[in-house]
């Protein structure tokens, strides 16, 4: 397995990733795409929107805004229990999650359960801890000119609740059988104690969110069926190593306040396991909560007859870092083939950033240069995807495009103004073979 140093500093010399603000020293918890990486991120994301979107007839997209009203927050619980346990070093006055200091905590821990761990300040090394208190991880902003009280708002936490405060105007205006979902895409915010680990614990990301509507009588048969689908879909569509995908059912102290049971999905990443996304039964416990707060029936009137309810919830959710970091995971590979050294990213074809690089064999032969760009626009047509690479010898640019992803490279050399063929190169074999341009 690849070790993280190794994708982060791939990552940052390519132009996939870089520390956000990076030209003022960086803001932690905070990252920035580059060309490359915001390539693989949209695949990514699109490829989710045409799996679970357009290409099932039961989940409809919805794009929300980002700040909602506040009263979104009380009536979700968000305001009153979204909140992490902190802890202060009294010597060095560093601030930690507690229970990330504790091998095997989880976010209930308790000052006498800390405490009696003896764990090390991770900065100054010494023992010497305040009280655990919860801190909420909400950022707030103010909206509008008046900065007081009356005009608090906040950054989504999750991009759940633009979806459950959408479902009435779904069912009012398109009506959908039951059971359907409805999926957004879209940025959260969350102040994270000690963002960590690259893009995996980041305080703005982007989350994936399907919430799933049911009649509470066949939960679990549409928990189920998502679970199924979800293992398809990352290790069919997404790539990922099913090995390294692991199912965890999470304890019922430690679910998220509005779930009845959650499957937490892990992945052994460089450092460790850790959750990749979650899937939870919420029950009807958001939409009876936002009928309480709206005073708005969030009943559902059966199409066949027969008594309205309120609909239960199952909410597959996952962050695009965090998928993206698995991909890179398991994409990452160095390779030594007759004393060559070589780094590959086996991207899957219809993720990576190019599917093709177009080259003409030397780039100071004018005859070579045109025949490559007409292939190269043809391709760029076609595909969309293609990049032109006429720097340094043909080597060094097959080494460049394998450790972006690069699936094939096709070279213009001289036979081609003889017999209009191209060679095309493949990314995970190395091996060549000659097409003619019409078959590309
Ligand atoms: N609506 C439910 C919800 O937000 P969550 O377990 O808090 O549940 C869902 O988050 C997913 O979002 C996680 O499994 C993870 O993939 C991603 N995620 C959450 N917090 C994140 C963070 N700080 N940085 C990166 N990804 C995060």
């Amino acid at each position: 397995m690849a070790k993280m140093e190794d994708i982060v500093s791939l990552c940052k010399r390519r132009g996939f990733i870089w520390q956000g603000s990076d030209v003022y020293g960086g803001m932690a918890g905070t990252w920035d795409f580059g060309p490359l990486g915001v390539a693989l991120k949209r695949r990514i994301m699109n490829t989710w929107w045409n799996y679970w979107v357009e290409g099932r007839d039961d989940i409809y997209g919805v794009d929300a805004a980002i700040i909602m009203n506040p009263k979104t927050w009380e009536a979700s619980g968000h305001t009153a229990t979204f909140a992490d346990p902190l802890v202060e070093c009294n010597e060095c006055h560093g601030r930690f999650r507690a229970d990330k200091l504790v091998e095997g905590a989880n976010e209930s821990i308790s000052t006498e359960e800390f405490k009696a761990q003896n764990a090390k300040c991770p900065t100054c090394g010494k023992v010497n801890w305040s009280d655990i208190r919860k801190f909420n991880m909400m950022f707030q902003t103010h909206v509008g000119p008046v900065d007081d009280d009356s005009s608090i708002a906040y950054l989504r936490p999750e991009t759940a609740q633009g979806i459950f405060t959408n479902y009435k105007n779904v069912v009012d205006t398109i009506y959908p059988d039951l059971p359907f979902g409805l999926a957004q895409q879209g940025k959260a915010f969350r102040n994270e104690i000690s963002p960590r680990d690259f893009i995996l614990r980041d305080r703005e990301c982007e989350q994936m969110e399907i919430e799933y509507f049911v009649n509470p009588a066949d939960w679990k048969e549409s928990f189920d069926a998502l679970h199924d689908a979800y293992h398809k879909f990352l290790t069919e569509e997404m790539g990922l190593d099913a090995d390294l995908i692991h199912d965890f059912e999470v304890a019922p102290e430690d679910r998220a306040h509005y779930s009845k049971h959650t499957i937490d999905i892990m992945f052994d990443y460089p450092n460790g396991q850790e959750e990749l996304m979650g899937l939870a039964y919420r029950t009807d416990f958001d939409l009876m909560n936002i009928q309480k707060a709206s005073n708005k029936s969030m009943e559902y009137i059966p199409k066949g007859g027969g008594e309205r309810f309120v609909p239960h919830v199952i909410e597959p959710s996952i962050g695009v870092e965090r998928l993206l970091l698995a991909i890179l995971s398991c994409a990452y590979k160095e390779e030594e083939k007759d004393g060559k050294k070589r780094t590959i990213l086996a991207l899957p074809e219809h993720l990576a950033p190019y599917r093709f690089c177009v080259s003409p064999l030397l780039k100071n032969k004018p005859d070579l240069v045109a025949k490559a760009r007409e292939v190269y626009d043809l391709l760029r047509k076609k595909y969309g995807n293609v990049t032109w690479d006429d720097s340094g010898n043909i080597g060094k640019r097959y080494l460049k495009q394998d450790e972006i992803g690069t699936p094939k490279c096709v070279v213009v050399d001289f036979d081609t103004l003889e017999d209009d063929t191209v060679t095309i190169r493949d990314r995970d074999t190395t091996e060549q073979v000659r097409v003619k341009i019409a078959e590309l």
